[in-house]
């Protein structure tokens, strides 16, 4: 077992009517001057970013807001946020969202706590030194930004996604009401369930010993997640599956499911990241696109390890390592399908040239 640190800072407010609390939780922070930043149209559509502003007037907290927000969110954005709060003066970022406003959010955050220009900190030129304070209210179980160190901002300029991990950045608060993500197209909630569980796997396939409470966290996770997408598709306003999925994406991302391990591989994300900046495709399907080649690629340098998940995840009966470990890659594979996840670049709707894929591998090297 590696010796580990776990940071876990964020308060969460889980349940239904949670949203209620807003205000509250933004008083306690003391905060006087609040922006609240979200996506495109679902939390105005919804009325919620219309509840979270009538919770922060009761508390006598003045605001200002800032939409749209898109998937993948832009460093333009971002500059414009970071303009506003200058000017309005702003002490802390309500986001109003999911992965994306959060991380948007985050880059505001830094971008107004530091001098200079806040694309530096997603090129790794420097490190921020301080961040405004944020909170979230959650409407997708995905990316576990609500949890997480990290924010993930593409640059329209070249076609740059890129990722900043600090605790700085950590949300002081995180509203979970399950209820609102009822409205999720079941495309996005398969994303989301994809993702989640990519970041327990992330962690999963590592080159360390490991520790069996991890080992049993991760695979408890995944499972929970798989069978609640399934159960998610039919009927995607079950409380309990929502309830379910969503606490696993905070505790997919909360690095609970690294610790006393090596920190992970990572590699997918790292490649969807380069096709999410080049196609702009939902980051859930694009995992699940690169997944079962990646695991084709590098279960030899591991087959133990490939074999234990398909043996704990998919009760493959399998004693041979090899060969389970190749049975486990066709079993996640069959799943993804299972949930209308794509298991390939073509099935994602991709079909990059060869000059594409280079410019992709030359960028994927730049960490
Ligand atoms: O903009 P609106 O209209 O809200 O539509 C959004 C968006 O189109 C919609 N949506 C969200 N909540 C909804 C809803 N539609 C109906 N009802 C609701 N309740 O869903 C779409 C996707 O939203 P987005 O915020 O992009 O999803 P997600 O949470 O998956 O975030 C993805 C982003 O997070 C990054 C990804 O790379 C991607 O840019 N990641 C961030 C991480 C982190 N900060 O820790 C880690 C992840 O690995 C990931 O890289
Ligand atoms: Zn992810």
């Amino acid at each position: 077992m590696n010796n580990f640190n776990y940071y876990a800072p964020t308060k969460v407010v889980f349940g239904k009517d949670t949203e209620k609390e807003t205000g509250r939780l933004v008083k306690e922070q003391g905060a006087s001057s609040v922006l609240v930043h979200f996506g495109g149209k679902s939390a105005i559509a919804s009325g919620l970013i219309d509840r979270v502003c009538q919770s922060l007037k009761e508390e006598g907290i003045a605001y200002e807001t800032l939409g749209g927000v898109v998937p993948n969110p832009r460093l333009s954005k971002v500059r414009e946020g970071i303009a506003l709060c200058r000017e309005k003066k702003i002490d802390f970022i309500l986001a109003v969202g999911g992965g994306s406003v959060i991380d948007s959010a985050k880059a505001i955050g830094y971008g107004v706590a530091n001098e200079g220009d806040v694309w530096d900190f997603y090129a790794k030129k420097r490190m921020p030194t301080a961040c405004l304070p944020i909170g979230a209210v959650l409407t997708i179980a995905a990316a576990g930004s609500e949890m997480s160190n990290s924010s993930v901002i593409t640059n329209e300029d070249g076609g740059l996604k890129r990722g900043c991990n600090t605790d700085l950045c950590r949300c002081r608060f995180a509203v979970m009401n399950p209820e609102l993500t009822y409205t999720l197209p079941d495309y996005q909630t398969q994303c989301g369930c994809t993702d989640i569980m990519m970041h327990t796997m992330e962690r999963y396939f590592n080159m360390s010993e490991n520790m069996e409470l991890t080992d049993g966290i991760s695979e408890a996770l995944i499972k929970t997640v798989m069978k609640h997408s399934k159960i998610l598709k039919e009927h995607p306003d079950c409380y309990e599956s929502r309830a379910e999925v969503m606490w696993a994406s905070s505790l997919s991302h909360n690095d609970l499911t690294g610790c006393g391990t090596d920190g992970g591989d990572w590699a997918c994300h790292q490649l969807e990241h380069e096709i999410g900046g080049m196609f702009d495709v939902a980051h859930g399907a694009g995992l699940a696109a690169v997944w079962g080649s990646w695991a084709r690629y590098v279960y030899k340098a591991r087959p133990e390890r490939f074999a234990k998940f398909a043996r704990n995840i998919f009760n493959i009966q399998e004693t041979d390592d090899e060969k389970a470990a190749v049975a486990g890659i066709e079993a996640m594979e069959n799943y993804y399908q299972s949930v209308g996840m794509p298991t390939s670049l073509c099935e994602l709707g991709i079909h990059a040239t060869e000059e594409q894929i280079k410019e992709m591998a030359d960028k994927c090297s730049f960490y």
